[in-house]
């Protein structure tokens, strides 16, 4: 049997063949680590920078970033409001699925990219008041078409830049370190 084997392995077809199969186990791995890692499909292709172009501000469509936990998603209605008029709703496919969710008083199923475990308390408010700016922890969004995390938004993240901003700070760095901060 093992003879064999070795015979076999010396057919170039045979090398050809555990080759596909090799590189077929690791694309597939591959492509489980990338579908985890990157952004997954949405329902329509929003692109950010057109948007941003246009001078609409991050806090129109996500107006609790300033005050609340969650920084929340616009509306169909939101969108609607300004596409209804737009010339381009006529013929962007897209545009056309927009319509189609308008028209039937359904709201978008977005799926969410920038989001933590639920053990983690995460809110937008004390970020924001503490002048930092949406880019500062998103990336440059004004550039980005389909929405991406710059970064993956694990604990060592976050401890990086609470240490950083607590150089002068000794008091407030424990309390920005401390687990229980974060996770309670
Ligand atoms: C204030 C008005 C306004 C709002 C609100 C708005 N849009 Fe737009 N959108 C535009 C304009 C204007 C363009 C065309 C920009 C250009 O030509 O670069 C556009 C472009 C688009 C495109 C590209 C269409 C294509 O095929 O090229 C999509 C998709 C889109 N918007 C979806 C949305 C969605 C979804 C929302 C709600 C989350 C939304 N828009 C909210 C004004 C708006
Ligand atoms: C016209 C409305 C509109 C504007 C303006 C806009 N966004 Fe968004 N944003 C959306 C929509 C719709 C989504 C959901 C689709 C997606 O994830 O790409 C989204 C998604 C996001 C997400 C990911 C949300 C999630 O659920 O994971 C972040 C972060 C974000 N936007 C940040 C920004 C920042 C920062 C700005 C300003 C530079 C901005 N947005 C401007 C409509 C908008
Ligand atoms: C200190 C970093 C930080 C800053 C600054 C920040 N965000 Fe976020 N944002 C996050 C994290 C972390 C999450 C995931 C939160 C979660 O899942 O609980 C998130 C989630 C979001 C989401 C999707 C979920 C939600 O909260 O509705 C949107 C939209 C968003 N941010 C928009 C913004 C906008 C707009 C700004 C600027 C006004 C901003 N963020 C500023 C870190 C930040
Ligand atoms: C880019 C810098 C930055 C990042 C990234 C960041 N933070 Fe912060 N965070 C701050 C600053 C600055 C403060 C202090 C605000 C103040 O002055 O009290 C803060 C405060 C907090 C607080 C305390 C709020 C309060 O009630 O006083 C919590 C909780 C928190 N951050 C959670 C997180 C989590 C969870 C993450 C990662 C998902 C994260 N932060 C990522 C800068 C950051
Ligand atoms: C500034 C916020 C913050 C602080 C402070 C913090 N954590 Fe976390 N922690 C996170 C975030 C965000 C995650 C989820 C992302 C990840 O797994 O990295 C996490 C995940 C975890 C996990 C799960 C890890 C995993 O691989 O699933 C454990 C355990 C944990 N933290 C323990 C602690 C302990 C112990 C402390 C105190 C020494 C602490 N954390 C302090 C933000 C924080």
């Amino acid at each position: 049997m093992l003879h064999k084997l070795l015979e076999l392995s010396k057919q170039p077809l045979f090398r050809v063949g555990v080759l596909v199969l090799v590189l077929a186990v690791f694309s597939g791995l591959g492509y489980g680590l990338y579908t985890t890692q990157t952004t997954p499909p949405q329902p329509i292709q929003f692109p950010h920078s057109r948007h941003v172009a246009l001078g609409i501000q991050c806090l129109y469509c996500h107006p609790g970033a300033w005050r609340q936990a969650s920084a929340g998603l616009p509306s169909t209605q939101k969108c609607w409001g300004c596409h209804q008029q737009t010339p381009l709703t006529q013929t962007s496919v897209e545009l056309q699925k927009l319509a189609a969710y308008a028209e039937n008083g359904m709201s978008i199923p977005w799926v969410p990219v920038a989001m933590l475990p639920d053990f983690v308390h995460f809110n937008h408010r004390p970020h924001i008041a503490a002048g930092l700016n949406c880019e500062n922890c998103h990336g440059e969004v004004g550039k980005m078409g389909i929405y991406e995390n710059p970064q993956v938004l694990n604990m060592g993240w976050c401890l990086t830049c609470h240490r950083e901003r607590t150089q002068d700070d000794p008091e407030k760095r424990i309390k920005l370190l401390d687990c229980g901060t974060c996770h309670y």
